[in-house]
């Protein structure tokens, strides 16, 4: 068996690191010192291995058989014991198989391209609202409610419906928001008892939304019962929102920074090469990589990178650090690069628990960037930048912006496109 690395970054910054908290507001710097020192380093607390490095994360992430997510997925869950699986990511297969089915279907290519001219209006409504040349927040006025009006479109629920279901996500959510635990208990139950009362009326009357494929019987498997399909609508919500959120804020706000970077944007966007613009979103997700990392936990005795872990240990995947790795992406890796490829990033993980929403939100951003490259010539920062306070998605609260018309004087901005 090898030795601990003897090189260690100090307890404080390594929990840091564990926990997605900021030291001196810069956790990129810490995960840089653990590629570099102790790829693979033991965090007495909380107890866990910290993976850093793009090759090991990848690993870990893609061995189901030896890496269990069953035990929990976040530091925060050791020592938790479940009744039930919280969500299919606290799922192994075969069980996992079978949600994700289930899930998957909600998901197919072709609800996706029903979707599509819903989020589109969603965007190009919201978009068209921000006003040139006079800042705005780019997490409140776009980033936030994009998703959530995409994920109640999703659901089959009213898009109007948008703020309190920021309100309800933002309850489970460790860290997200500043609610008291009564306020969190409060907003749970409120989003408890409208998806229920909605799976009921969709058990009575089906219709063509994720609700009613969730119900129906996914393939060889046994039908999902209804506590099955809350706990999965739940986790959408969840698992859509501040992620795609935090890739939208975080994205445009890195381009407001890197005013070539975005002319650059602005260029592909007018030559309607849409791999060079999936390219972009691809690379917006490796910057921003909404999901700073999870948890799994060993099923058997493992190495990794010469490294014995042994069962019943739990393993942290920094994707956040793996996607800056510079032996996976060059000496640029820290930059953003619009022209990135290959970019084999690992923001929506990797394996059987790949993100099933992943399609969707390169939808959004998609449309996105392009709402907002016919919308603004420029675009810079405006005013305060604050960081969310989220150990699991790290993002942006509040992002202003600014950008002058990208339409010649005379025409409207806000006209039609
Ligand atoms: C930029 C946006 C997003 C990012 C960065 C992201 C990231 C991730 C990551 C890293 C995982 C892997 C979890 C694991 O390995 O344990 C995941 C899984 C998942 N994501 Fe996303 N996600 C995004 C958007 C969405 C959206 C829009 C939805 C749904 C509306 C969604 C639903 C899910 C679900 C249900 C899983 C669990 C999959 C499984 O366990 O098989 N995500 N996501």
């Amino acid at each position: 068996m090898c030795e601990t690395p003897s090189i260690r970054p100090t307890a404080p910054e390594l929990t840091a690191a564990v926990l997605g908290t900021e030291i001196d507001g810069d956790p990129l710097t810490i995960h840089a010192d653990l590629r570099n020192s102790a790829p693979v380093v033991w965090s007495d607390d909380p107890p866990i291995w910290v993976l850093s490095r793009h090759a090991e994360v990848a690993a870990v992430n893609k061995d189901t058989a030896s890496f269990s997510s069953a035990s929990g997925i976040l530091p925060l869950e050791i020592g938790l014991v479940y009744d039930e699986p919280p969500s299919m990511m606290h799922t192994d297969p075969p069980e996992h198989t079978r949600l994700r089915r289930a899930v998957a279907a909600g998901f197919r290519p072709s609800r996706i391209r029903e979707l599509e001219p819903a989020v589109r209006k969603h965007v190009d409504d919201l978009v068209d609202r921000l006003p040139v040349n006079v800042p705005f927040d780019v997490v409140e006025d776009l980033a936030a409610p994009l998703p959530l009006m995409v994920m109640c479109d999703l659901l089959g629920l009213p898009s109007s419906d948008w703020r309190i279901f920021w309100e309800w996500s933002d309850s489970v959510v460790p860290g997200a928001g500043e609610l008291s635990e009564d306020e969190r208990e409060r907003l749970r139950g409120g989003l408890e008892t409208l998806l229920r009362d909605h799976i009921r009326a969709r058990r009575q009357r089906p219709s063509a939304d994720i609700v009613s494929d969730l119900m129906a019987a996914p393939g060889d498997g046994a039908p999902l019962d209804d506590d099955e399909v809350y706990i999965l609508l739940n986790q959408l919500l969840v698992a859509g929102n501040e992620t795609t959120r935090n890739l939208l804020s975080g994205g445009l706000l890195a381009l407001a920074q890197r005013p070539q970077q975005w002319a650059r944007v602005r260029q592909i966007v007018a030559s309607g090469d849409s791999a060079a613009l999936s390219t972009v979103v691809e690379e917006m997700l490796r910057f921003t990589t909404p999901v700073v990392g999870f948890m799994r936990t060993a099923a058997t005795d493992t190495e990794v990178a010469g490294q014995l872990i042994t069962a019943g240990e739990h393993v942290l995947m920094l994707w956040a650090s793996a996607n800056r790795d510079e032996a996976e992406f060059g000496p640029d890796a820290s930059e953003l690069v619009v022209d990135r490829s290959p970019n084999n990033h690992l923001a929506f993980g990797y394996g059987v628990h790949f993100c099933v929403g992943a399609a969707l939100a390169r939808l959004e951003a998609e449309l996105v960037l392009t709402a907002m490259s016919d919308r603004f010539g420029t675009l810079e920062v405006a005013g305060a930048v604050h960081n969310s306070a989220s150990t699991v998605v790290a993002g942006l609260r509040k992002a202003m912006l600014s950008g002058d018309s990208a339409v010649p004087a005379g025409a409207s901005p806000g006209g039609p496109r």
